[in-house]
């Protein structure tokens, strides 16, 4: 049993040796908002925050990270980012967007003005099949309003 720290709440689950931390959040914690796509670390559809820092969950074990904070897009609804994705229309299968807005979150936190190479180079790990990639940089851009 291990105690698991995510976005203010603490959980107790029980994993297999082996679980990764997509996994349970997901299938044990409900909380689905993580996607996993490629579910081998290419496409930065599952990210999240541990201590603020974006990782990849579908290859993070989720016994690595106890005694750590995990950050979903969950705990992300609040966040003007948000509501920038909605304005500058930067999404069309949403797939890749909790993941999207989770990096960016991380990125406007330790630099709330970032130019266009700045988010480029800090989102380059969050793919997007549907191409939205000028929208999205918008709204990174723009996400103050
Ligand atoms: S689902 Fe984790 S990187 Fe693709
Ligand atoms: S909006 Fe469809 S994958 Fe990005």
């Amino acid at each position: 049993m291990i105690e698991l720290r995510v976005n203010g709440g603490v959980h107790r689950v029980d994993p297999a040796v082996g679980r990764s931390l997509a996994e349970t959040l997901r299938e044990d914690l409900g909380l689905t908002g993580t996607k996993v796509a490629c579910g081998e670390g290419h496409c930065g559809a599952c990210t999240v925050q541990l201590d603020g820092v974006p990782v990849l969950s579908c290859i993070t074990l989720v016994h690595t990270v106890r005694a750590r904070e995990v950050t979903t897009i969950e705990g992300l609804r609040d966040h003007p980012l948000v509501e920038s994705f909605v304005r500058a229309d930067a999404l069309q299968c949403g797939f890749c967007t909790p993941g999207q807005i989770v990096s960016a979150a991380a990125l406007v936190e330790a630099n709330p003005e970032p130019s266009r190479d700045e988010i480029r180079h800090a989102m380059a790990g969050n793919l997007c099949r549907c191409g939205a990639y000028p929208k999205i940089e918008e709204a990174v851009l723009t996400w103050r309003g």
